[in-house]
């Protein structure tokens, strides 16, 4: 036993069991209950996760009551669009410095959920539609934070993907799909960070409280997964308090006021609940505990300047250069530049809900162009940011910016989502942006072909009624408070873009795959495109999208070249290294984010046209070439087998693409692996076709069905072949003269399995 875990067992051996069940309980709204009578202190968790937000004792947990300030970085889906796990490392370094010089233990985040629809109102806070990105990116975050001696909450733990009826819906989702595209983010973070906590959320799947589905919490989060930290409830997501303790859900937040308590105690006296289950979450509260003391006995101060200085290089390197016609950046010959917008001097830099932060500062883009631009730039409000009526036939704010327009050799027009569009708590009502601010941009396009657009957006809009009028789009997402700064930067080159979507731009909402599916009805929502989320749907439809996942330009540009592959292991998990050499061809230095795709042609099962296998980001100056690893583990090539319930490889070629977005494939070669062959079990209910699929059974039967002229030509001719091998052995055992012996199946089919296992074993 390690000397906490001594410790640990020491105290619960104190403790009454009124003692634990208040120690599974919160005190407040933020800190855990103490019992001062064996020295047991409160751990207080704070919201995040995209800066600290550190309430007072009395604060509450929606964002009404202000926090502390601290520095507010680009939310998870900016963040995201860095692709780069070391920059998303520091910015968890900074948050959890900054969490640890106040006394907070724990940051609630990060956010690993799929944007499975482009309106759920909480996609600002999520990295992507992709697993593999987001579990990488989100472990990044959890190393950075869990570095500085505090942890973080993986949340919301699982299959929370919209807000509306968020604390009672169903989503029902088959497990295929859970286990390759709901969780894997969640394990990726697990198995590589170990998070100190990981959040339940509110929902249901397939019918069962994730607070109080012991499948989820143990099953697979700790058994499978080996998930070593607790597990605590999203706030107010305890349903009954006894099942969950028994599930695996260690801690009730926020306080319940004793209900939960009582229920736990009532329980355990009255059998229903073991007081094991009981200790064992008790335990997890006290590691948790012992985990915090360190930092807490040591805060350290946080450099929020520095932090300042990280979220704007964060901001600069999370914006995505949609589209560009060749005005940006701005030049110094560019004469003068007509800056339109409300929201550049007032800049929506996070999302609202509980990870809304006081920010220390906000620096707005336009004083910060104004520096660069002096008496060049000229300015007009063109809308009020909030304003979401139909476009008004005619509008003071809009001609005042069309005149400047008129006059100006550049038009920068910052457009984006109002607060009231996108927040925790609701889902949009649709993916526009506010009809003014289209009218706005038509109006200036009218009488200026060179408008750049700059969007601030938490989540996708469409772009496509309205791109062809701007000759470039910047898209800033939500940049945090130094994002200001970080646009300037970009718009005048003094920063090269180089973020790459984490999410597809569709050409209209209706050709998003949730639709139909999505919020669901009746308390519950099917998860009916089931693999095809995102790109995988995209790309496997062939659809048109306004800007594919992956996608986002660059001041220079980049070459693909000789390309590699490397089988390092074979077999049931298999690794292979991707290599290239990736030029810089432009005259300017930037960051490349190349992409590696697999495809697997020769699946025994539906599988999306391409998945994202891994990626890595390149930073190089012009002229100068790189070689680039990318090593693919066995997950870029498993998929989850249905009736085997496991993770597998099939024999065979895979495609490997490698590209600079997923519909920009630079350069492309197939692998062979060896992978590894399923055998479905055998029963008597089997297909005639699964029998003589079976190794060991196969040939027996074939030599049956063949030695009588008449069942060879009904099993094996073409007219009546495929349909009688599609039937289950059973029933064509009990059809008259069949040729099979119904009560011998069960015998027959568990000898040729217990031969087989044997055989393989
Ligand atoms: C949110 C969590 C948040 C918690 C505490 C909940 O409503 O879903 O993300 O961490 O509140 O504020």
């Amino acid at each position: 036993m390690t000397s906490t875990a001594t410790e640990v067992a020491a105290l619960l051996a104190q403790l009454t069991l009124e003692e634990k069940a208040a120690l599974l309980d919160g005190s407040d709204l933020w800190r855990t209950t103490p019992v001062e009578r064996v020295g047991i202190g409160k751990v207080w968790l704070s919201d995040g996760p995209h800066g600290l937000r550190s309430q007072p004792e009395s604060g509450d947990h929606v964002g009404m009551l202000a926090a502390d300030p601290s520095v507010a970085f680009p939310p998870a889906a900016a963040l995201a669009s860095t692709w780069d796990v070391e920059l998303v490392g520091r910015v968890g370094v900074a948050i959890g410095a900054e969490a640890r010089a106040k006394g907070v233990s724990v940051v609630l985040g990060p956010g690993v959920n799929m944007k499975r629809s482009p309106l759920c109102g909480r996609n600002f806070e999520y990295f992507s539609e992709d697993p593999r990105l987001a579990g990488t990116v989100g472990a990044a975050f959890v190393r950075g934070v869990q570095s500085q001696g505090v942890g973080t909450s993986l949340k919301h733990f699982a299959a929370n993907n919209q807000e509306t009826d968020r604390m009672s819906v169903s989503a029902d989702v088959d497990e295929r799909t859970l286990r390759e595209i709901y969780l894997p983010a969640f394990e990726q973070v697990v198995t590589e960070a170990q998070p100190w906590t990981v959040m339940c959320s509110y929902n249901r799947i397939n019918g069962v409280f994730a607070s109080q589905n012991r499948w989820l919490l143990t099953d697979v989060l700790r058994d499978e997964w080996g998930f070593e930290g607790l597990v605590v409830s999203d706030w107010g997501a305890v349903y009954d308090r006894e099942k969950a303790v028994h599930a695996g859900l260690d801690l009730e937040m926020p306080s319940s006021n004793g209900f939960g308590t009582q229920r736990v105690l009532d329980a355990v006296r009255s059998g229903e609940l073991s007081e094991t289950d009981v200790d064992r979450a008790v335990t997890r509260v006290l590691e948790l505990v012992a985990r915090s003391r360190p930092a807490l006995a040591d805060p350290g101060t946080a450099d929020l300047d520095a932090h300042h200085g990280l979220a704007r290089e964060a901001a600069t390197r999370s914006a995505v250069l949609l589209k560009n016609d060749g005005i940006l950046p701005l030049d110094a010959a560019t004469g003068t530049v007509a800056v339109v917008g409300e929201l550049a001097r007032t800049p929506r830099f996070q999302g609202g809900g509980s990870s809304q932060v006081t920010p220390t500062r906000v620096d707005a883009a336009l004083p910060a162009l104004q520096e660069a631009l002096g008496s060049r730039l000229t300015f007009a409000a063109g809308y009020a940011i909030d304003d979401d009526a139909p476009a008004a036939t005619t509008s003071a704010l809009r001609d005042e910016a069309v005149a400047l327009a008129r006059e100006a050799s550049v038009v920068v027009l910052f457009l984006g989502l109002p607060d009231a569009y996108e927040s925790e708590g609701f889902d949009r009502a649709h993916m526009q942006l506010p009809p003014q601010q289209v009218a706005l941009l038509e109006a200036l396009a009218d009488v200026n072909d060179r408008v750049a657009v700059v969007l601030s957006n938490g989540s996708v809009v469409e772009v496509a009624p309205w791109r062809d009028r701007a000759a470039a789009i910047l898209e800033t997402w939500l940049l945090g408070q130094a994002g200001g700064g970080a646009i300037a930067d970009l718009l005048l080159g003094r920063a090269n873009p180089s973020g790459r979507l984490a999410e597809t731009f569709p050409l209209r909402y209706e050709d998003n795959p949730a639709l139909g599916n999505f919020p669901g009805e009746a308390g519950h929502v099917r998860y009916g495109e089931g693999l095809l989320i995102g790109y995988r749907w995209y790309d496997t439809r062939d659809l048109e999208v306004a800007y594919p996942f992956g996608h986002g330009l660059s001041y220079t540009t980049f070459a693909y070249a000789d390309l590699t592959l490397d089988v390092l292991d074979d077999g049931a998990a298999p690794r292979v290294r991707v290599a290239l050499t990736v030029t810089n061809t432009g005259e300017r230095a930037g960051h490349e984010v190349v992409q590696v795709y697999v495809t697997d042609p020769e699946a025994s099962v539906f599988r999306p046209a391409q998945e994202l296998g891994g990626f890595t980001v390149v930073e190089l100056d012009a002229g100068v070439s790189q070689r680039v690893e990318i090593e693919l583990g066995a997950r870029a090539f498993q998929f989850w087998h249905p009736e085997a319930s496991r993770w597998v490889v099939e024999p065979g070629r895979f495609g490997i693409r490698v590209g600079a977005s997923a519909r920009d494939v630079r350069l492309a070669a197939d692998v062979e692996l060896a992978g590894e062959v399923v055998v479905p079990v055998l029963t008597a209910d089997s297909t005639v076709e699964a029998w003589l699929a079976h190794p060991v059974a196969g040939a027996g039967l074939r030599a049956h069905l063949e030695s009588d002229p008449v069942t060879a030509e009904l099993f094996f001719s073409p007219e009546t072949g495929v349909m009688l091998r599609a039937m289950p052995m059973r029933r064509i055992a009990r059809f008259p003269g069949s040729p099979l012996p119904e009560a011998e199946l069960e015998t027959l089919a568990a000898q040729a399995e217990a031969a087989f296992r044997l055989g393989v074993s």
